[in-house]
């Protein structure tokens, strides 16, 4: 579904991204590891047409991000869910759920009112349709940002640290949503440093460092092999869990 081909990505004579290939095909939960300023977000948010690339290609359901007038396509069919989100803060909860579906997929009002109900109640936030940005805590504002992700029925949830500002207990509320979607069978690529979360969903593990790819492995080989046999990622691993 999505095929990064050999894509080298620098800001100015920073080489963030260097040959870099990776495929996303299978369903289920990727998982992104690696230290901070490796190329985590940029390749994210390369993927999804937010950065421009200086080699190689990028295709998402066969589209190449090359192609401007692909990049609608190619937002639709990822969704993006970032740190810290801002709904818009004139708009309560259900009209900022409504507002893409109605713009950019002409949905009628009637109808895109009920998908919002419907994903509001999935990320267990049903009874908040009326509120507004500042009445909401940062968990339940991350917890909306995945249903407004999701209205637009994406094929693939692209999800940047979406637990990084927030205090451990709102974090926990938005990472059981996540396996909730995870064993409903969404596909996401989550990139997080929340290791217990990771082991836990992930079908797959990536670990970048520097730009490359230094793992790439089912879940059970990256927590028990390579934590083990690869003294890069179990220093990693330590590191985090201290
Ligand atoms: N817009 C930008 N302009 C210049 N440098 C950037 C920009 N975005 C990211 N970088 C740099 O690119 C590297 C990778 O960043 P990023 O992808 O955000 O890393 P990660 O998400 O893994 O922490 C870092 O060194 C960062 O400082
Ligand atoms: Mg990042």
């Amino acid at each position: 579904m999505i095929e990064v081909k050999n894509i080298t990505k620098r800001y100015g004579s920073l080489t963030v991204l260097r040959d870099f290939s990776v495929d996303f095909d299978e369903s289920g939960v990727t998982v992104i590891l690696g230290p901070s300023g490796t190329g985590k977000s940029t390749l994210l948010r390369c993927i999804n047409g937010l950065e421009s690339i200086e080699t190689g290609d990028i295709l998402v359901n066969g589209l190449s991000v090359l192609e401007k007038r692909n990049l609608r396509s190619i937002r639709l069919n990822c969704g993006m869910v970032f740190q810290s989100t801002i709904l818009f803060p004139h708009l309560n909860v259900l009209e900022n759920l409504i507002l893409s579906p109605m713009k950019l997929l002409g949905v009628k009002r009637s109808e895109a009112e009920e998908q919002a109900r419907y994903y509001l109640a999935k990320v267990g936030l049903a009874s908040k349709e009326e509120a507004r940005h500042n009445e909401l805590s940062g968990g339940e504002q991350q917890r909306i940002a995945i249903a407004r992700a999701m209205i637009m029925n994406p094929k693939a949830l692209l999800l940047d640290e979406i637990t990084s500002a927030l205090d451990p207990e709102m974090s926990v509320e938005v990472l059981r949503l996540l396996e909730k979607l995870a064993s409903d069978g969404v596909t996401m690529l989550i990139v997080t440093h929340e290791l217990s979360f990771a082991q836990k969903v992930a079908r797959r593990v990536l670990f970048l460092e520097g730009g490359s790819l230094i793992a790439d492995a089912s879940n059970e080989v990256f927590f028990n092999d390579l934590k083990f046999n690869n003294e890069r990622i179990a220093r990693f691993l330590q590191h985090i869990n201290q």
